[in-house]
């Protein structure tokens, strides 16, 4: 009894605590405090983009330094890992976006945030021009640092139809028109006396693309089905099908011979049928175009077609790229030196992320680690900045002082200064890989851990707990940890919103 009784008191003591400090926790990111105002004398940053680079610099920058302006066309973060989960109703679109300033707002001194598209860069004047969402209205401003951190586009291929007819899984935007297509297709087919040839083309789902996006999606799209849809769609539930396109020999190509085998015995036992070596040629309204393995051409009827075949450099990159000709010639991005700035450049362009080309794969692991390591550089160098205008200062001062015991102080300390000046060590980036994670769908993960010393590919309550802890403890936000647990508690109890809205 004194054991039960003392431990529903530590329970209650843990809970009050517990309670409180959340309490706090989220009041003070409620509530940021007073900020620095702009330094004219400090050098001023402009960071492009606010997706994964550019967050995470914004999150480790010393803003005491800096003065710093970001500008992006979107004025949020967008944590992509939980997309597909955002397409099939698993999560809400909010709960994996996190707005720009509540990151900037933390800061000591003030971040301009302006919500635009920049155009173009002059890497010779060092400036950035960009329009407001309407195109309408046009500035150019000038940086001493540039962060270049766009991100990429959507790689088509220039195949016909896909920009107008396929849906693509790339941003907020993209989920949620997916989202509604299926829906569509869904009720559709419901309709009373749909021929038997048009509600299967309806509920025949096309992916195109092996690699990560299109195994996760095909794999969320599985659970949608079984979760739910056959609760509310009984009489359609066995007629969905799933195809999941590849051009290439296997899928998950980036990954170990047995978790491609493990991805693709589920998904034959989830009845997802894999198509390697088979390339889409062309999206049509009601079918896709396919060049089979033995190079026939078939042509598949489907209700919708989801476009996750890769990415590639973005406009503003390839004109930028198109200003240093001699240094810049690789097709696949930026190219960067070691410490990520922009080669052919003075130092003052630094690009990281999915718009350079690396030796490392374009992935979100990559992009932020460059941000955070970027944002250490920066200290480096306002501390060096520093150190350089004292020492310029001081050899002034040497040449005014006519007395020679006053000059000689002057003398040591110039000294001093210049081997603080040489401690001063840019040290170059170095990736740490902290393994691969995939959803494969039926509460199935597949992850490459480095840490364990091989791969692990399981499936069950173990591995479902750990993607999902995995995720959670990624996202950016105390405040975005709790929308993704409540809306994945809300779906488990109540399931997904099959409204059509
Ligand atoms: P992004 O995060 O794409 O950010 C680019 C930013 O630039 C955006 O804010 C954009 O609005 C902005 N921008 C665009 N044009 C301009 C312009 N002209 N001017 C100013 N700003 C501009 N990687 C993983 O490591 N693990 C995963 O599980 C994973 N899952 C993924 C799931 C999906 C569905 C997708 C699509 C990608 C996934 N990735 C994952 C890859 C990862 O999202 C990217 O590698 C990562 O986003 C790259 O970061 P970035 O900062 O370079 O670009
Ligand atoms: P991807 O480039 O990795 O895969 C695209 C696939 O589409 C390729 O395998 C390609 O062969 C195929 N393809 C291209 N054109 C085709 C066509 N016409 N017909 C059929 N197949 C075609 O692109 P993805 O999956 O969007 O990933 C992009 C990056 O994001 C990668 O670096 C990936 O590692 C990362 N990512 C990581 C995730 C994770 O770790 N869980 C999840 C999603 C993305």
């Amino acid at each position: 009894r004194t054991f039960l009784q003392g431990l529903g008191r530590a329970t209650i003591v843990a809970l009050v605590v517990g309670s409180g400090s959340f309490y706090y926790i989220t009041q003070k990111d409620k509530n940021p405090g007073a900020q620095l105002p702009f330094d004219p004398e400090k050098k001023t940053i402009v960071v492009l983009g606010s997706g994964w680079g550019a967050t995470s610099l914004l999150k480790t920058v010393d803003t005491a330094d800096y003065n710093v302006v970001v500008i992006s066309p979107k004025n949020f973060f967008l944590f992509t890992p939980l997309l597909p989960s955002v397409a099939v109703g698993t999560l809400t679109s909010r709960a994996i976006l996190q707005p720009t300033r509540y990151v900037t707002r933390h800061k000591a001194r003030e971040v301009t945030v302006i919500e635009a598209e920049a155009r173009e860069v002059d890497p010779h004047k060092k400036t950035v021009t960009f329009t407001d969402d309407q195109g309408k209205s046009s500035k150019t401003i000038p940086y001493d640092y540039l962060i270049y951190a766009v991100g990429a586009e959507v790689q088509t291929f220039g195949t016909p139809g896909v920009q107008e007819k396929a849906c693509f899984m790339k941003e907020i935007q993209d989920a949620e028109k997916m989202q509604k297509k299926v829906m569509e297709c869904i009720e559709t087919a419901a309709f009373p006396g749909q021929p038997a040839e048009e509600v299967e083309r309806l509920l025949h789902m096309v992916v195109v693309g092996g690699g990560p996006t299109g195994i996760e999606l095909s794999g969320e799209i599985h659970d949608f089905l079984e979760d739910d849809l056959k609760s509310w769609y009984p009489e359609l539930a066995g007629k969905v099908r799933i195809t999941l396109v590849e051009a290439l020999p296997s899928v998950l190509p980036m990954f170990s011979k047995q978790l491609i085998d493990y991805t693709e015995s589920t998904f034959k036992e989830s009845k997802i049928n894999i198509m390697t070596k088979t390339m889409v040629k062309e999206v049509k309204d009601k079918s896709v175009v396919l060049q089979m393995p033995d190079k026939s051409i078939a042509e598949i009827p489907c209700g919708i077609v989801v476009w996750a075949a890769g990415n590639k450099g973005r406009k503003i990159t390839q004109d930028l790229m198109a200003k240093l000709p001699a240094t810049q010639t690789n097709r696949r991005g930026i190219s960067v030196d070691e410490h990520l700035r922009m080669s052919g450049t003075d130092g003052s362009i630094f690009a990281i992320g999915d718009c350079t080309s690396t030796s490392y794969a374009p992935t979100a692991q990559v992009a932020s680690q460059q941000g955070a390591y970027l944002a250490r550089i920066l200290a480096q160098i306002a501390k060096k900045d520093a150190l350089e205008a004292k020492l310029k200062n001081l050899q002034a001062k040497v040449n005014q002082v006519e007395d020679e015991v006053e000059a000689k102080g002057f003398v040591g300390e110039i000294e001093t200064v210049k081997k603080q000046i040489d401690m001063v060590k840019l040290r170059p980036f170095h990736y740490s890989h902290q393994g691969s994670l995939a959803y494969i769908g039926s509460d199935k993960a597949i992850a490459d851990l480095p840490f364990l010393n091989g791969n692990i590919a399981s499936g069950g309550v173990a591995t479902f707990l750990f993607w999902r802890s995995a995720y959670l403890s990624t996202l950016f936000s105390l405040r975005n940890r709790t929308l993704v647990a409540n809306d994945w508690i809300l779906t488990k109890l109540f399931g997904r919103d099959v409204s059509r809205d």
